[in-house]
């Protein structure tokens, strides 16, 4: 019998709170959860449920209340600066919204650029195959304004996967993008798990995106109250009006 393979990533009984008394959030409260590596996980949820949070919680961005989080067997809450900083670097890649490439560097040195602060020189092996997969053909030399919106994320996406991280974290990556262009960028992750076996997490709030993935976390008001695995649009759809219902 083989033993199944580690989780990428395990939350465990996180808590973050913001403000006090009156004014007191639950952004996240006891938050347990495994990411299977090889999977592509969503996480979905109200606006304010505390998607956010995690995702940042999870990347090393932001630090919670309590609770750990570990990324492979590293429990970052853990983790010094210097810890931190080499687990970003080395087993974290992260997506925005809202792309957040350097405006003065080509699409093809906003990809290399993690690395290149790092010192360290792609697998060219892997480099090929990322920007292979991005389908950008001769756009890498482009500025990300000479770049349509998806063409900007899924260099994006590309910047994440480069390093070969661990873990790709994902907030909302098509929600600025139209229907065609998130799909682009949709079919890139899916790409990256099933031909590469990435690990990516996805927050999203679009039903046919959560469709894309193996598996659809829910949360509300900072916990996580229901899960489908093989998820179709209709059955996300049908989860999120019976969350709707519920809530007061
Ligand atoms: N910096 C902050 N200061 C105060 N409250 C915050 C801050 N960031 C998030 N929150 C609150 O925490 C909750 C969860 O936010 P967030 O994680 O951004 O939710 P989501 O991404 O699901 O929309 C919300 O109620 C939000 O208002
Ligand atoms: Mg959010």
């Amino acid at each position: 019998m083989t033993e199944p393979p580690a989780p990428a990533a395990r939350v465990r009984n996180l808590t973050k709170t913001y403000g006090t008394g009156q004014a007191l959030v639950r952004a996240l409260d006891d938050v347990t959860l495994d990411i299977a590596a090889g999977e592509f996980t969503a996480v979905m949820g109200p606006s304010g449920s505390g998607k956010s949070t995690l995702m940042h919680c999870c990347a090393a961005l932001d630090t919670a209340d309590s609770g750990s989080v570990f990324i492979g067997d590293q429990d970052l809450t853990q983790l010094k600066d210097k810890g931190l900083t080499r687990l970003r670097r080395d087993e974290i890649g992260f997506v925005f919204q809202s792309f957040n490439l350097v405006p003065t560097l080509t699409a093809e040195e906003n990809i290399q650029l993690p690395m290149a602060i790092a010192g360290r020189k792609a697998d060219q092996a892997w480099y090929d195959t990322v920007v292979a997969t991005v389908g950008l053909g001769d756009r890498l030399e482009h500025k990300p304004n000479e770049l349509s919106g998806g063409q900007q994320q899924r260099v994006a996406v590309a910047r994440a996967l480069a390093s070969r991280p661990r873990i790709v974290f994902a907030d909302e990556p098509t929600g600025n993008l139209d229907s065609r262009s998130g799909a682009e960028v949709l079919e890139l992750l899916r790409r990256s798990v099933d031909e590469y076996g990435q690990t990516v997490v996805m927050v999203t709030h679009d039903p046919v995106a959560a469709a894309y993935t193996d598996r659809v976390v829910f949360l509300a008001d900072g916990r996580v109250v229901d899960e489908l695995r093989a998820p179709t649009r209709e059955q996300v759809l049908e989860v999120m009006n019976r969350m709707a219902e519920q809530t007061p």
